[in-house]
């Protein structure tokens, strides 16, 4: 059957019919075109591109600029898709009018479908966003933006009075109107109360099998990052491997001269003029 994009209300109804999707990153055209091209239904272009494309060591420090940048490609090369843009660290924490000035400019010059962004702390921003028309998605436990002040990439809500927090932040985001709300790196049974409590869709990243969908980098699932792996990633290919190999064949038959041969050599015969 052909892929048919999600709207907003679809959220909702598919987790009121208890259908479950997948969600990843695309940073570029190609990759948010094999995307499109699979089953999954959801794309992020998310900050983790600073880690995944231009090889910093964590998100902060990525601009409105580069958001945008890898956000037009993607949504160019996965029409059947629907494209989450992530906002960047300093664009949306200043106050509710900076945000809703460059979520409106994020949404304006990419296309995207909606916007992400990440703190407990969100629900007045988000309601004016809301209010504002620009469709919501939160992000709450392990926020890697600010994951310095927790002391780094560490499991969130694992105790009762960390984990009611995440309870009431995420009940306060849907009440802001929120559409769906990313947990990322939280015991399993954190996921599934959070899952149970809502009404919006709870997209994990280690929380859990218990959630509504399951969210990975492309990145990491395909087996392509060679950096940091959280405990949460599995890798369902290793493309990083079979793209060593090609290389290393190229490389084997470029100097042994099988490549190219007749079908890949333009064949037609020419008098080369004896000039020298
Ligand atoms: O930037 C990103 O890839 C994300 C995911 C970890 C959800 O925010």
């Amino acid at each position: 059957m052909a892929k048919k994009k999600m709207t907003i209300p679809d959220f909702r109804k598919y987790k009121e019919e208890g259908r479950k999707f997948a969600y990843t990153t695309a940073y570029d055209y190609t990759m948010a075109s094999i995307v499109n091209e699979s089953d999954v239904e959801i794309i992020l272009v998310g900050d983790s591109l600073a880690m995944c494309m231009l090889g910093r060591s964590t998100t902060v420090g990525v601009t409105m600029e580069d958001m945008i940048h890898h956000i037009k490609p993607v949504v160019l090369g996965a029409p059947e898709t629907f494209v989450v843009g992530d906002m960047p660290f300093g664009s949306y924490n200043q106050s509710p009018e900076q945000a809703i000035a460059n979520a409106s400019r994020m949404l304006m010059e990419t296309n995207c479908d909606a916007i992400k962004l990440e703190g407990a702390n969100m629900a007045p921003t988000i309601r004016r966003l809301v209010e504002a028309g620009i469709p919501v998605m939160g992000h709450i436990g392990l926020t890697p933006q600010t994951a310095s002040s927790v002391g780094g990439f560490k499991v969130q809500g694992g105790t009762p009075e960390s984990a009611a927090a995440l309870l009431k932040a995420a009940k306060e985001i849907e009440a802001a109107g929120a559409f769906s709300l990313v947990v990322e790196c939280v015991p399993k049974v954190v996921g599934k109360a959070l899952r149970d409590a809502l009404e919006i869709p709870v997209l994990g990243i280690g929380a859990g099998p218990d959630v509504d969908c399951q969210v990975l980098v492309s990145y990491d699932l395909l087996g392509m990052y060679n950096g940091f792996k959280p405990k949460f990633v599995k890798h369902f290919a290793n493309i990083r491997q079979l793209m060593v190999d090609g290389l290393n064949q190229f490389h084997q038959e470029s100097v042994d001269g099988t490549f190219p041969d007749e079908e890949t050599s333009f064949n037609k015969a020419v008098d080369i003029p004896k000039l020298y």
